[in-house]
């Protein structure tokens, strides 16, 4: 392929280059009697571009008219210039307009429901662009992770004939004669894949019919799941502590600039990639809670928000949450055998406020007991045949978790919504665009 003279703004500036060539979109536009200033941006930066009525009358009347988001290209002689936003500048010595953008509906101060409204306009945001970047770290991090310990990536069916993470959240849809539903999770053919495969991970969409309007549930959310075969929760929880490591040292070593543009800050960011994370019961969370915080829960009770939060709060690191009350948990977290009452299960609860960020469990090997769990929440058993038939043909001790790639992306950007952590969010009130 022909080499392009055009580089990115972010290419043209590492390169030290003087002669430049760079197309883009107008982020700002201003006008002098002598001078038309352009705020030039690409998919790496920004950056100043100056025209000057007396080098170029015809240039310059040409930029006169260049409004919001119009699309050029432009050729000149790049500088430092500390006066310039971002310190260089391009004088421009040549432009081609290739489109003048009509009036953008995305102006200064806009309210958040009109920018999600025009969130197909409003991706190219400096907040978004940044975040977007993020996220391709984080998605990248979670691949190289897995795949660095020898993990195969294992894809399951989106459509599926059953619940695994309750009835109430089931996305049912049309299917041929049929009712299906949406995936709300990898996990149960993922317990299939172990016997072939040992260790396995995938990432994919995940579905919740989520009637809470909180700032951390999406309805349409990516999910990146493991599970192992031969697993035990104490090995487990070590993974997810290393992956959450491995996220945030590529998240900083990949997007300072991203990080610096989102204000978040990197001093805590540098702390979670090194810290330990310490592992609690549910038991000594509530001795917390309860004696530190004077708060009232009762053992039995599944921890709310505020509860989580101030448990990550009082580590001020990620914390990992085990043995949950059984009774309160999914049918395939298995009872211990120290204590039936508590499960082999755990959470990862991130903090700043930022709460559940991994969920996962040992697999109980019950047959009779998981039936009993899923007659009790209203299910029938007899569509879960294949799953318990995996704990008849050499079943073996096996655990796997499931990491919300949103919540991370929102809280490595430091976001107040999880629907800035996507492009495209889905809710129960937000279905377009
Ligand atoms: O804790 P959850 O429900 O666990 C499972 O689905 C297991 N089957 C996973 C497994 O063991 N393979 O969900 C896992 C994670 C949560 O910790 C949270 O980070 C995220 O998925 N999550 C959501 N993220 C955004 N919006 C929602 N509505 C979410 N529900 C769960
Ligand atoms: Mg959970």
């Amino acid at each position: 392929m022909k080499e392009s003279k055009y580089t990115t703004i972010d290419e043209a500036l590492k390169k030290d280059l003087t002669q430049v060539y760079l197309r883009g979109w107008v982020f700002r536009q201003r006008a002098s009697n002598k001078f038309v200033f352009i705020v030039l941006r690409d998919e790496s930066d920004i950056i100043q571009c100056v025209i000057s009525k007396s080098k170029n009358a015809e240039l310059f009347e040409k930029a006169e008219k260049l409004t919001i988001e119009s699309s050029i290209k432009i050729s000149g002689e790049l500088k430092e210039d500390e006066r310039a936003p971002t310190g260089f500048e391009v004088s421009v010595s040549d432009m081609e307009i290739i489109q003048i953008a009509e009036p953008f509906p995305i102006t200064e101060h806009q309210s958040p429901e009109l920018l999600y409204d025009n969130r197909h306009l409003w991706l190219r945001s400096r907040k978004l662009n940044a975040v977007l970047k993020i996220r391709h770290t984080v998605v990248g991090a979670i691949h190289e992770f897995f795949r660095s310990l020898g993990y195969y990536e294992f894809d399951a069916p989106i459509f599926q004939p059953s619940q695994s993470e309750g009835g109430s959240t089931l996305f049912e849809v049309k299917y041929f004669e049929d009712i299906m539903y949406l995936s709300q999770t990898w996990q149960l053919y993922a317990e299939a894949g172990i016997f072939s495969l040992g260790k396995i991970y995938n990432m994919g969409p995940t579905f919740r019919a989520e009637k809470s309007k909180t700032s951390r549930h999406l309805a349409e959310f990516w999910m990146a799941e493991m599970e192992a075969a031969w697993m035990t929760l104490d090995e487990l929880t070590e993974v997810a502590k290393d992956e959450i490591r491995f996220i945030v040292q590529e998240v900083l070593k990949h997007n300072k600039k991203e990080l610096e543009i989102l204000e978040r800050d990197i001093k805590l960011l540098e702390h979670y990639a090194k810290a330990e994370y310490p592992t609690i019961k549910y038991a000594e969370a509530l001795d917390i809670l309860n004696n530190k915080y004077q708060m009232d829960v009762p053992w039995g009770k599944d921890l709310r928000t505020m509860e989580e939060a101030k448990i990550a709060e009082h580590f001020k690191v990620p914390v990992v949450v085990t043995h949950y009350p059984t009774e309160i948990m999914g049918f395939y977290k298995p009872p211990s055998e120290d204590n039936p009452k508590e499960a082999l299960c755990f959470d990862m609860l991130a903090p700043e406020g930022y709460c559940e960020i991994i969920g996962g469990s040992e697999r109980s090997l019950l047959v009779d007991d998981m039936k009993k769990r899923l007659k009790a929440e209203g299910e029938n058993p007899e569509i879960y045949d294949w799953y318990f038939a995996l704990r008849r043909y050499g079943s073996v001790p096996h655990s796997g978790y499931g990491l919300g790639v949103e919540r991370v992306v929102q809280w490595m950007c430091g976001l107040d919504n999880i629907k800035d952590a996507i492009a495209f969010p889905r809710t129960m009130l937000r279905k377009a665009p």
